[in-house]
């Protein structure tokens, strides 16, 4: 669907330049766009997002298809997938937007036959972004699995507009595997305090936890995170917490920051036929101002970044 309304979106065609498998079941796709539409591109927010039409996209062979989506693979992909970006890059008339992607899907699964050169309908940038609150000084990350995407680019925006920033991102999972980074393997250590490479090029320091001990902290990111805020204390007025990942997760980081005073915003996750705030499938129901009426916003449009006192977790 083209968005004729608005000149800060554009349904345009990404070219593909890269499409790298960085993990078991992880992959960042990086596609380049020129002109009009680059220019929206670059002032694409850190929590905004685009929605890509893999519609055309092959299926991978089926020696290379995970056993888990053998039965689905086929199925026809029919609404376009919303992506947010884990990076954004700006040179002359190009900008190019990386997108991190775990092979959940149907559509997932095709996208990783992209490659070089090939077209991709996108319309974006989409949704609201993270915003930094007058005054704050530290940023605390708290990312569950596939969370991590936006809050990569949010450390890079953040060390980039305002380097005094103090900022540190704890990124949780299940167990290693399931943890979205390059170096996940071999360079996380049992040590409190490593710092995963991709927030480390950006001077972020870093804290893995797995449910299971296998990287990191033994636990849930949402626990290690409570530890630290007990044997740190920061200042709550100087801090804010960004969190992107399950929603369980974030009902649970909403409810620290609450304890704590501490500014919170949540990155929700929708199914989304549209993007654009026409179908209304992407409902989020919310706090009317501090009242006990509840209304539902969209997360297209709304959000999908929110404060996490208005969101009502079930
Ligand atoms: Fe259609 Fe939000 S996805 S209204």
């Amino acid at each position: 669907m083209t968005v004729k309304s608005d000149i800060t979106k554009s349904d345009s065609n990404g070219i593909v330049l890269s499409n790298k498998r960085i993990a078991e079941t992880f992959y960042q796709l990086r596609l380049e766009f020129r002109q009009q539409a680059a220019n929206a591109f670059a002032k694409a927010k850190p929590g905004q997002f685009a929605q890509l039409d893999i519609s055309k996209a092959a299926l991978p062979p089926a020696e290379k298809m995970p056993d888990h989506l053998q039965d689905s693979a086929n199925r026809k992909i029919l609404l376009r997938r919303p992506f947010s970006f884990s990076d954004v890059t700006s040179e002359g008339d190009r900008t190019s937007v990386e997108i991190l992607y775990c092979t959940v899907g149907p559509a997932s699964l095709r996208m990783t036959t992209l490659s070089p050169g090939n077209s991709v309908d996108v319309i974006g940038p989409l949704g609201n972004g993270f915003s930094v609150p007058e005054g704050k000084k530290r940023a605390i990350f708290v990312i569950g699995g596939m969370g991590a995407g936006p809050l990569i680019y949010l450390a890079k925006s953040l060390t980039n507009d305002l380097p005094d920033m103090d900022v540190i991102a704890f990124a949780g999972a299940k167990t290693a595997t399931s943890l979205p980074f390059k170096k996940r393997l071999d360079g996380l250590s049992q040590e409190l305090g490593f710092s995963l490479a991709e927030f480390a090029k950006f001077g972020v320091k870093s804290i893995a936890a797995t449910d299971d001990g296998s990287a990191g902290y033994e636990g849930l990111v949402t626990d290690c995170v409570s530890e630290w805020l007990q044997k740190n204390r920061p200042p709550p007025d100087d801090t804010v917490i960004y969190s992107c990942g399950p929603e369980k997760m974030l009902a649970q980081i909403a409810k620290i920051a609450e304890e704590w005073n501490i500014d919170c915003q949540v990155c929700m996750e929708r199914m989304m036929a549209c993007g654009i705030g026409l179908c209304q499938s992407c409902a989020v129901e919310c706090k009317v101002d501090n009242s006990n009426e509840t209304a539902y916003k969209l997360c297209c449009k709304d959000g999908p970044v929110f404060d996490s006192k208005e969101v009502i977790f079930r």
